[in-house]
């Protein structure tokens, strides 16, 4: 069934009080719940009470001390109706559930000798019968109960009050969290688990105990995740007056999720990847992507927990506004162009191609079939993309203020999105009606720019026209309103004031134009000659622009724009429009040539003496054939592949002194640091290694491999060469293997490694690896980086003619429909974009999606993303 926004109402009972015992044994798991619960004053005449329930074995339910009979109850589907109910009352159940067969990781499931939790969005319901919803919101106080030699450690939410031994060999322990909170922040935990133990120190001066819980060979991996948590409560004190609120926080990795991580209240749970790390494991971007996740998850506590959601359409409430934040603090914890590009990168390589696609929903979607197919890029990347708009528009101040004022009237509640908006809007006296509206369109917004100049009167001007693309469900829509922000740049590569007609004072170098209209002008004055604009700064908004630069432009752009990600994005766009240039050439078989002017551009960026390296890395990757195929109307898969190594031998060849040198410039025997200087040396010489590839002996790359001293070099290195046909390249997985076979998570790499090489036979090898004793089809890290990186990593394999990747594809999801639902959803969105493939390629793909559409008991999630592929 599926759920609408417009349909929402409060509920009609509120659940006062929660107290849980959890009992676990081996072969099931006894969960006894009273809840509390007071009927609403708004509640409708003869409401009934509803409960949701999934799974679970119902044994025994009172209210007020009576034992229920048949006739008092109704339990239909996965809902538990209680007609007739006093104003106030407690409820008992008493229900057996199976958390050792539960392998759909959600609500309590046993992974890895661990008894752990997710319940967000809709798992508490697998756990006992509970109003499952954002706007419930609860004490909890809840006792675990296990055996105490396998599992020592029992956790859940808050504080511990009680703790102690039973008879056989069991123990309890009890918590109690302070806080009220939805059951989606709802979280416990049984394992014997090894405890890293560290503290922080609160602006007010309160004393926090910090606890990670990690398995016991794991405990020397922690030390980044607790520096990052310690530099995220500094930072959320400094940049916004937030303050943790518990004596403990608590977090636990475990390999078997789901997802990144879960902000339950004071016992986050993660996925081990973004937790646990040592330079020899790790790469720099592990340990870039631990420190953005562990804020994440902090940063939830006041945007999330504390202030919460009333439904889950407004699921971007809390993670786009927790996105912009954990984003924000990595811009500031390292180097924020460089942030910036990978961000930006991301939501260009996932958000748009799922605004493009059936799938396609405003960052507040309007309808839901299974919820957890809208933890999207759209609702994260794109959300945090509409948060940092306002923060454009309103400027840092006014921006705090409106995050001071939401908390001022929000602390405690459960709210949507509009009162964000509101509050933002009510705090710094700026209009936002309109600004509104990219909260309920989907789409990406192309917005076309045209230039003229007139010498005659020295005006310029610029001339925007905006399109809001048809979603499905969604057309004849209304213009955005989009932040431009911009500056134009004289022949000597010298800013030019802006001017707008009309100012009597000199403008300013770098403004923001407020664009809101299908069309609009902005004429500036006072500009001696032809300048060269820089458009969408910092990428200010998430639109595609369109601008007719030549290839000159571009490359003077490249070169003297001051704003560094346009620099880069100049140098994306100037290699897009090069290597589409070529693919019709392709076709016809024509000879290929690079441009001159291109190649010595490539060359300066390269050479470039005060550049940061990192931002030289970035704008001398070529775009991916993901990204170059979202370009085309139609992909032409063979064709970008092609033209795109043939712009990479070209540069590799002809720029190949420079490669060499300056991976060597960039080598460095000195220990490991992590330093952003250090960061961007690796990345370069990275860089290099994947050109100097092209043209050297397959025995220099080894050479690299076999020489490093850290993760990342290694794994640069093994990347390079899993692309060589070559002896070297089975030589160096084999070593890395055997080096490694112990770590799941640098096992994971050794996957995603060989799904993504571009070496004849790649779908064979998967397909072999999927059958290796390492791979666990149940382990979501391993689906996802070796199918998944097949599947969306390397489109050259996986859109292989015979059909065959497809094949692998479809297979996969019907697997996994059947042991994990959410991950089977996950992949089957793998086909999405099938209508923009040629015409064989479509036959093919739509028989896999029919083909996953006839499965027996197909999954909602993966119904809701095949059946609207379909359509
Ligand atoms: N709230 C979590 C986070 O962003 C993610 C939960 C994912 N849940 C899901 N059903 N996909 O930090
Ligand atoms: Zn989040």
């Amino acid at each position: 069934v599926e759920k609408h926004l417009k349909d929402y109402k409060r509920p009609d009972f509120n659940v006062e009080t929660v107290e849980l015992h959890v009992d676990i044994c081996e072969t099931e798991t006894h969960v006894t719940a009273t809840l509390g619960v007071a009927k609403s004053p708004e509640a409708a005449e003869g409401a009934p009470f509803l409960l949701d329930g999934k799974e679970l074995e119902l044994l025994e339910i009172e209210v007020d001390g009576r034992t229920l009979s048949e006739v008092d109850y109704t339990l239909e589907g996965e809902v538990l109706t209680l007609p007739g109910m006093p104003e106030a009352f407690s409820l008992k159940t008493k229900v057996k559930i199976h958390p050792e067969t539960n392998t759909s990781l959600e609500g309590l499931y046993f992974a890895d000798g661990t008894f752990l939790t997710q319940c967000e969005a809709e798992g508490f319901r697998r756990i006992t019968f509970f109003p499952d919803r954002p706007d419930v919101m609860s004490s909890y106080r809840c006792t675990v109960v296990a055996d105490k030699a396998k599992y020592p450690v029992l956790l859940a939410n808050g504080n511990l009050v009680e703790e102690g031994a039973l008879a056989d060999g069991r123990h309890f322990a009890t918590w109690e969290d302070p806080h009220k909170k939805p059951s989606y922040l709802f979280a416990m935990v049984a394992g014997d688990l090894a405890c890293r133990k560290d503290s922080f120190t609160t602006a007010s001066g309160r004393e926090v105990a910090l606890r990670f819980y990690v398995d016991h060979q794991d405990a020397d991996k922690c030390e980044h995740a607790i520096e990052s948590l310690k530099k995220s409560m500094a930072w959320d004190e400094e940049t916004f007056g937030l303050e943790y609120d518990l004596d403990i926080y608590m977090v636990v990795a475990t390999h078997s999720f789901n997802a990144g991580a879960m902000e339950n209240k004071g016992l986050n749970v993660f996925n081990s990847k973004y937790v646990l790390a040592k330079p020899e494991t790790a790469t720099d971007t592990d340990f870039q992507n631990i420190e953005g996740v562990i804020g994440h998850e902090y940063f939830h506590n006041w945007t999330g927990n504390r202030v919460t959601l009333c439904n889950w359409f407004q699921l971007s409430l809390k993670e786009g506004l927790t996105v912009f934040r954990d984003q924000e603090f990595s811009s500031d914890m390292g180097s924020r162009a460089v942030k910036r590009i990978s961000d930006v990168r991301v939501l260009r390589a996932a958000q748009f191609p799922e605004d493009a696609g059936p799938m396609a929903h405003p960052i507040r979607p309007e309808s839901y079939i299974e919820m957890n197919n809208f933890y999207t890029a759209t609702v994260y990347n794109k959300g945090a993309e509409v948060i940092r708009m306002i923060h454009t528009f309103l400027g840092p101040d006014a921006f705090r203020k409106g995050m001071d004022l939401y908390f001022e009237r929000h602390d405690g509640g459960a709210v949507a999105c509009e009162e964000f908006v509101k509050a933002m809007e009510d705090a710094s006296g700026v209009d936002l009606t309109r600004f509104r509206l990219w909260y309920s369109q989907a789409g990406t917004p192309k917005v076309t720019v045209d230039r003229a100049y007139d010498a005659e009167t020295k005006h310029y001007t610029l001339t925007f026209t905006q399109a809001v693309p048809d979603t499905p469900g969604q057309s004849n829509k209304k213009p955005m309103q989009i932040p431009v922000k911009m500056g134009l740049i004289g022949a000597d590569g010298m800013p030019i004031p802006l001017t707008l007609e009309g100012e009597s004072a000199q403008g300013p170098l770098e403004r923001v134009l407020s664009f809101s209209a299908n069309m609009e002008s902005f004429t500036f004055t006072g500009v001696e000659d032809e300048p060269i604009p820089s458009l969408f700064r910092g990428f200010s908004a998430p639109v595609t622009k369109v601008v007719d630069f030549t290839e000159e432009e571009l490359i003077f752009l490249m070169g003297n724009d001051p704003d560094p990600f346009n620099r880069w994005d100049a140098a994306q766009q100037l290699f897009a429009d090069t290597i589409l240039g070529m693919v019709a050439d392709v076709r016809d078989d024509k000879k290929l040539s690079l441009s001159e002017p291109l190649v010595a551009a490539v060359k300066k960026t390269l050479t470039h003496d005060t550049l940061d390296k990192a931002l030289i890395a970035q704008a001398l990757t070529l775009p991916s054939e993901t990204e170059l195929g979202d370009r085309m109307a139609h992909i032409d898969v063979d064709g970008i592949h092609a033209a795109r190594e043939f712009v990479a031998d070209t540069l590799a060849e002809k720029l190949k002194m420079s490669w060499r040198a300056v991976f060597e410039e960039c080598a460095d025997d000195g220990p490991y640091t992590l330093d952003s200087e250090s960061i961007a040396r690796r990345r370069l010489k990275s860089l290099c290694l994947t050109y100097l590839a092209r043209v050297e002996t397959p025995i220099t790359t080894f050479e690299a491999f076999a020489s490093a001293t850290n993760m990342t070099d290694e794994l640069a290195a093994l990347t390079v060469l899993s692309d060589l046909d070559a002896e070297e390249s089975e030589k160096a997985m084999g070593l890395f293997y055997e080096a490694w076979k112990a770590d799941t998570l640098v096992l994971d790499k050794w996957f995603m490694t060989q799904a993504t090489s571009k070496r004849p036979g790649t779908l064979e090898r998967v397909k072999a690896l999927a059958e290796h004793p390492d791979f666990d089809i149940k382990n979501p890290n391993k689906v996802r980086s070796l199918i998944g990186a097949f599947c969306q990593g390397n489109p050259w394999h996986f859109h292989r003619k015979d059909g065959k990747g497809y094949d692998l594809l479809a297979d996969t999801v019907i697997t996994l429909n059947a042991i994990n639902p959410s991950i089977a959803a996950r992949m089957a969105s793998g086909f999405n974009r099938w209508k923009r493939y040629d015409e064989e390629r479509q036959g093919l793909m739509k028989a896999r999606l029919e083909r996953i559409k006839n499965t027996e008991n197909l999954a909602s999630g993966v119904f809701e993303i095949v059946s609207k592929a379909l359509i």
